[in-house]
């Protein structure tokens, strides 16, 4: 089977793209797939993560997504792109995605701003996402609070699936100072947060067999260069 390739994407900047990205990208390469991570951001939070990954840690190929890149030597490609995508860029991600995946925080601003963006991403921008499975999460969220009761009715709303709920926590912090994700580190501290991610997987990997059983992976050519600078 070929590369498949997770996008996790919002327009509102600190979303938690990076965040979920790494972790997830962890999460595969400690099961032993074949992980690369392709970081379009200038700031370039991913690459900047790995770089701070232990030697003996599983390993993650960190690529900038805006190089030609043989995606046959990946198991799963994770995609960090960055804040303020124009539409074209957008369209083309998605289009290079099996699955989207859209964080958006407990906060008013942040919940304006996500049903903008997930208009444009389902209509707008004519992203083909009737074929490509999309999903939002809520990140940071605090439980008991009035502001993750908002953002739980605004993600049930939608008519996309709203597979998870990450927790506001310092594991998160903590796990990236050092080059890792959540499912790397101390179990005990980390159970809840390990929990939490299930759904989210879950949901990933239904959808990624489903993408594999429709259309023949054939070897085909590595994907064609990306996209000019965002601005
Ligand atoms: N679940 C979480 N718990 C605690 N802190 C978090 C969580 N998710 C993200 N953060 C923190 O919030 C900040 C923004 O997260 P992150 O960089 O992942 O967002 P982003 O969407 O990639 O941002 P940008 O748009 O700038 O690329 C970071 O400092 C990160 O450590
Ligand atoms: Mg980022």
């Amino acid at each position: 089977m070929g590369a498949q390739s997770i996008l996790i994407i919002n327009s509102k900047g600190g979303a938690g793209k990076s965040t979920l990205s790494s972790n997830l990208a962890s999460y595969y390469a400690q099961r032993g797939l074949r992980t690369g991570i392709f970081d379009f951001d200038r700031q370039m939070s991913s690459i900047r993560w790995l770089q701070r990954r232990p030697e003996n840690a599983p390993s993650i190929a960190g690529k900038t997504g805006w190089g030609y890149h043989d995606v046959k030597e990946f198991d799963r490609i994770v995609m960090d792109p960055p804040a303020q995508i124009c539409r074209k860029d957008l369209a083309t991600l998605v289009a290079r995605a099996d699955v989207v995946i859209v964080p958006v925080l407990p906060s008013p601003i942040d919940i304006h701003a996500a049903a903008d963006f997930i208009r444009d991403l389902l209509v707008d921008a004519k992203v083909r996402t009737k074929q490509k499975p999309v999903a939002v999460v809520a990140n940071r969220a605090r439980s008991n609070t009035l502001i993750y009761d908002q953002l739980k009715r605004f993600l049930n709303s939608l008519n996309i699936p709203f597979v998870a709920t990450i927790r506001d926590t310092q594991n998160y912090i903590h796990a990236s100072a050092q080059g890792l994700g959540i499912f790397e580190m101390n179990r005990s501290g980390m159970k809840r947060d390990v929990e939490l991610w299930q759904p989210l997987l879950q949901w990933i990997e239904a959808k990624l067999q489903a993408a594999a059983g429709q259309i023949p992976q054939p070897a085909g050519p590595g994907m064609r260069p990306v996209l000019r600078a965002v601005k």
